[in-house]
């Protein structure tokens, strides 16, 4: 584990502006320290209280939490449901019907409204083709889509009829799409003719037909296809349908399949610090809850918000807070294809302006680009922009620095909108630790204060509790409702990654170091301690990346680090050795080139390393282990000041400090 260091700094405090707390679900530390007292005081009548409160069971359960298999909890695991229903047909017998539930603006600005009818119609018609298709209770679905209302009415459907998706990210290549087909055994896979990308056309089709080939998918029967573009595409008869045409002649009305408590809405792949990405299992009801839960709780919202979450469906902050969360809350949510920078880098606050969002959700690399971009150019400053709108904004996916929180605060939210920096993860279904935003008062790069019912602590190695103000490793003492519920088809990874038997095997242990403060209690996040890497907001496992490059023809050992980056967050930083001489010069940026474009096709663009260095070796100790933490000051281009004795090579040192 890498070195977890304390952290003190003379920071602000933002107090909670009135006119938030007065209106806020929990409106003020007094009601925020109530609900975590019912929590101490009585975990599972708290949770079951809420259960019943906020979904709706077509069999109530009888049992809210069962422990007997310590870690594969069971949440409330007699009762039956479907999440679909309590999204869609909820809204429609509480007034909602009429209500926008998604405004999505495409690339090029082209504006889509459906109401909560519409979308239950679209859901329901669509969930009758895929019966039609023979896809059934427990059969997997992958979906390979763009960001799009049909993305929402795919998830939806499958959830419908107790079918389990797995959204499979549209950057991601054939073979990472290949590797997540066949470790599902997955039935069916649905996906666009295109896609469309700051004006850009992208293949999906043609790169989900690659997939389909490259050997293990036997199990799709049929790819369904949404027509984006309406390009020339390779169609192959019986196989392929396109989704408009099969949905058509469907009946809009499809009863909603109650499915146990437990059975599984999804499983989203996502990196380790180790070994090929994990299927992270989410269970129905559980998960469900916490979605509802925290788009009160940490969102507030209110029938008439209007909700922006800027993330795409492909990871599990699109899942939570735009496939689930917003609908079962009966919001009007904002969806968006493009990027924020295409046409300019205004194109959120112009969005925010133009849809009149009140609450903002985003992540602290999207803001640093935007800062950089508004200092660049005058025309695309948040203060040309009408940003009256906003209530509240949020921050999601790594640290945010204080500075970028202090500008965020200012520039988007006028000193007036409460920030809410959200630690979760795709293993805890939705947020962790964040501020509620009519009671906590923030500070500037702290998620604050667990939320109600999440037992969050600091420990050490062995899993003994730390004082506040030493930083250590971020724990989570009690099972929760939408927690993961193993790694599909391998229960003993699950048990390990999140369990370990180092910490006792009933502490769940996040990957994350922290620190909780002297004062106040509030933890700090300080980033990864497993080989885990976090750029631009998106997890990346070194060894994934490792594996890539060795699998080129002329490499014959990588090691990847990240460094520190102003606006993703960490660049990837890999060290090769090649099968032949080390490249020099112009040789070397060529192949540099092409072991980038190589990462890209085995995972996908956003895993390509920024920075690559060659060497004849890499620095190892004499018995023959990797020493990261030099390669570490070597992408940070420090002098290797630590003690090299036990370094079996230490002139490699040298050649690898040049980056290509
Ligand atoms: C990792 C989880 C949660 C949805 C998006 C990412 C980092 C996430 C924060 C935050 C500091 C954060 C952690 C975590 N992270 N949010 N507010 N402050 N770090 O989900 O891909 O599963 O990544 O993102 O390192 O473990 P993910």
């Amino acid at each position: 584990m890498h070195d977890i260091k304390s952290m003190k700094r003379e920071i602000p405090v933002f107090e909670v502006p009135d006119a938030f707390s007065k209106r806020a679900t929990i409106a003020g530390m007094g009601v925020y320290n109530a609900l975590c007292a019912e929590a101490e005081k009585d975990y599972e009548g708290f949770w079951a209280r809420l259960a019943r409160g906020n979904l709706f069971w077509s069999r109530p359960f009888t049992q809210a939490l069962d422990e007997s298999n310590a870690p594969f909890y069971r949440w409330f695991g007699d009762g039956q449901l479907n999440a679909s229903y309590n999204c869609l047909d909820r809204n429609l017998q509480t007034g909602n019907g009429d209500k926008a539930a998604i405004l999505f603006e495409a690339d090029d600005g082209a504006l889509t409204r459906v109401t909560y009818r519409e979308l239950h119609a679209k859901v329901c018609r669509f969930a009758n083709a895929l019966k039609s298709l023979g896809v059934s209770g427990g059969d997997r679905v992958v979906i390979y889509l763009p960001m799009s209302i049909e993305g929402v009415v795919a998830m939806q459907a499958c959830a419908r009829i107790g079918a389990i998706h797995s959204v499979v990210f549209g950057g991601f290549s054939a073979k990472a799409l290949q590797e997540r087909i066949a470790d599902l055994g997955a039935v069916l896979l649905i996906t666009a003719d295109e896609q469309m990308r700051a004006g850009k056309v992208l293949p999906l089709k043609s790169i989900a037909d690659e997939a389909l080939t490259m050997g293990g998918c036997e199990s799709v029967r049929h790819v369904v296809v949404y027509r984006r573009t309406g390009n020339r595409i390779e169609w192959i008869e019986n196989r392929d349908r396109w989704m408009h045409e099969i949905s058509a002649s469907q009946p809009e009305t499809c009863e909603a399949e109650p499915v146990d408590a437990e059975h599984p809405l999804f499983v989203l792949y996502t990196s380790g610090s180790t070994g090929r990405p994990k299927g992270v299992q989410h269970s129905t009801a559980g998960y469900l809850l916490w979605a509802m839960l925290t788009m009160q709780w940490t969102f507030d919202i209110k029938p008439e918000d209007v909700f922006w979450c800027t993330a795409d469906i492909g990871w599990i902050t699109g899942h939570t807070y735009i496939a689930y969360g917003p609908l079962a809350a009966g919001a009007t949510q904002i969806m968006f294809e493009g990027v924020p920078t295409y046409p300019n880098a205004g194109r959120f606050w112009e969005m925010i302006s133009r849809h009149r969002v009140s609450i903002f959700y985003t992540a602290p690399t999207a803001i640093r680009s935007l800062i950089k971009a508004a200092d660049a150019n005058p025309q695309v400053r948040p203060s040309r922009y009408d940003l009256t709108s906003l209530r509240l904004l949020g921050t999601v996916g790594e640290p945010i620095n204080p500075d970028t929180w202090q500008w965020y605060h200012h520039h988007i939210g006028s000193d007036r909108c409460p920030i809410v920096d959200t630690f979760w993860q795709t293993e805890t279904g939705g947020h962790m630790i964040a501020p509620l935003p009519g009671a906590t008062p923030l500070v500037p790069g702290s998620c604050t204060l667990p939320l109600p019912g999440i037992m969050a602590s600091v420990v050490d190695e062995s899993g003994q509790a730390l004082p506040d103000g030493s930083g250590g490793i971020l724990a989570i003492r009690r099972p929760w409702p939408s927690m993961i519920r193993t790694i599909w088809g391998d229960p003993e990874r699950f048990r390990q990654s999140y369990f370990p038997a180092e910490l006792g095997g009933n502490l769940y242990l996040a990957g994350d170091g922290a620190i909780r403060d002297k004062d106040n209690g509030y933890f700090t996040i300080t980033g990864r301690i497993d080989d885990v890497l976090n750029v631009s907001g998106h997890r990346m496992g070194t060894m994934e990346i490792e594996s890539a490059l060795v699998a080129h023809p002329l490499v014959a050992e990588a090691a990847v680090v990240g460094r520190a980056d102003e606006v993703t967050g960490e660049a990837i930083c890999a060290f090769v050795v090649l099968k032949r001489e080390c490249p020099l010069g112009g040789e070397a940026r060529q192949l540099a080139g092409d072991l980038r474009k190589w990462v890209g096709e085995q995972i996908g663009p956003i895993a390509k390393p920024k920075d690559i260095r060659f060497g004849d070796n890499l620095p190892k100790t004499r018995s023959g282990k990797i020493m990261r933490r030099l390669l570490r000051s070597l992408a940070k281009g420090e002098t290797i000041t630590q003690d090299v004795s036990t370094l079996e090579n230490p002139a490699i040192l040298e050649q690898l400090g040049e980056a290509f």
